[in-house]
């Protein structure tokens, strides 16, 4: 008879960007997740700048740790195994985890699991709370019927990937130029929005209306389930220039564009995502990354997976949509279903900037 294995504690690592995040997790139960923000430092360059995002990485990381084992009631006695991202994301932010979390690793002998960021993301919809009052009780596992469709949409990436079994994914389209979050960004800061500028245009596009200004379709005649965002940042930038050269820019125009652009940049998402579902049997849908905790965008996936009569999932908590280091302990947790004894793990652990979730 196999022996039912209970999970470990893992304390996961994410510094991929500008969030330095730490989090402890069993299975895929979240036990704390950590995440001190950059943003506040960032904003006056209007976007991440990397070697800020080195040094308060640097500087977090130490309390940031502390806090996450605070918080789920842990210590290093209980931890099994750190997790890491290796990639991809800014190469000298991802060094500073990853070397931290081998010094931890040295210094508290545990293995160290270097985790795809956007596995992370594809993942993070499989997290679940911790249960009210029960502290050493794990809850029912999720187990999801695969292979589902992932979208991952966020400041970094914007991807369909197919999930095979968790650990063999296969991207099916991805955007070729910028990112959904980038774009909602770039476009925000052209509005004087400020960064990052999604959740601000979430917020204006409430009060405005969509259909005042139409957005170009982009990639409409190609066959392929890419997409790009390009086209709608440098349509936005001259309906921007017209709008202020004629002083027509008030807030009423600021929230009608916020809603139209939402929906440019959403929809263009929704085609190429039908399109793909119409030629690709899946048994679920999910979406994670940071554009994830838009209402909007939800709605409109959670109706798409309707029509197609496909669960649809996505993480339980707007902290697990942004960066976070959850959804790394949560993918190390499939990591050791396969190898209970973190065995044979590579080293050293390089950073890999541009380690796509298919590549292995
Ligand atoms: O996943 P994430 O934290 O970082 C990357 O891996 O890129 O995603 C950040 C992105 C930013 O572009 C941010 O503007 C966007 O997610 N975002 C939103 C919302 N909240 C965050 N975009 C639209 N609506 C939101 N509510
Ligand atoms: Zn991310």
């Amino acid at each position: 008879m196999n022996k039912i294995l209970t999970p470990p504690h893992i304390l996961a690592i994410d510094t991929s960007c500008d969030e330095t995040a730490v989090a402890v997790t069993r299975g895929q139960t979240v036990l704390s997740n950590v995440i001190a923000s950059q943003a506040q430092l960032h904003r006056q360059y209007g976007g991440v700048f990397p070697t800020v995002a080195k040094q308060a990485h640097q500087e977090n990381l130490e309390p940031t740790v502390q806090a996450a084992l605070q918080k789920a009631g842990a210590t290093w006695n209980d931890i099994r195994a750190i997790a890491v991202t290796q990639g991809p994301g800014l190469a000298p932010a991802l060094e500073v985890g990853l070397r931290f979390a081998v010094a931890l690793g040295e210094q508290h002998t545990l293995p160290v699991v270097p985790i795809n960021h956007i596995e992370g993301h594809v993942l993070s919809v499989l997290a679940q709370p911790r249960p009210r009052g029960a502290t050493a009780r794990l809850q029912q596992p999720i187990e999801p019927t695969l292979p589902a469709l992932a979208v991952v949409v966020s400041g970094g990436h914007t991807e369909f990937i197919l999930v095979k079994t968790v650990g063999r994914y296969q991207r099916l389209g991805a955007t070729v130029d910028d990112a959904a979050g980038e774009c909602l960004d770039k476009v925000g800061r052209l509005l004087g929005l400020g960064y990052p500028a999604g959740p601000v245009v979430e917020t204006l596009a409430k009060k405005g209306n969509s259909s005042i200004f139409p957005f170009p379709k982009p990639m409409t005649a190609t066959k392929t389930f890419d997409m790009s965002f390009s086209g709608i940042k440098t349509h936005s930038r001259k309906l921007i220039d017209q709008l202020e050269k004629t002083n027509a820019l008030d807030r009423q125009a600021i929230a009608d564009f916020c809603a139209s652009l939402q929906e440019g940049v959403f929809e263009h998402i929704i085609y190429k995502l039908t399109k793909l579902l119409k030629e690709t049997p899946v048994k679920e849908l999910w979406l994670g990354g940071g554009v994830a905790a838009n209402v909007e965008l939800r709605k409109k996936l959670r109706s798409l997976a309707g029509e197609y009569q496909l669960p649809f999932r996505t993480p339980y908590s707007q902290k697990l949509t942004g960066d976070n280091a959850a959804m790394i302990g949560v993918a190390a947790y499939y990591f050791w279903k396969n190898n209970p004894d973190f065995a044979n793990i590579p080293t050293p652990l390089d950073r890999k900037p541009q380690w796509p979730v298919d590549n292995r």
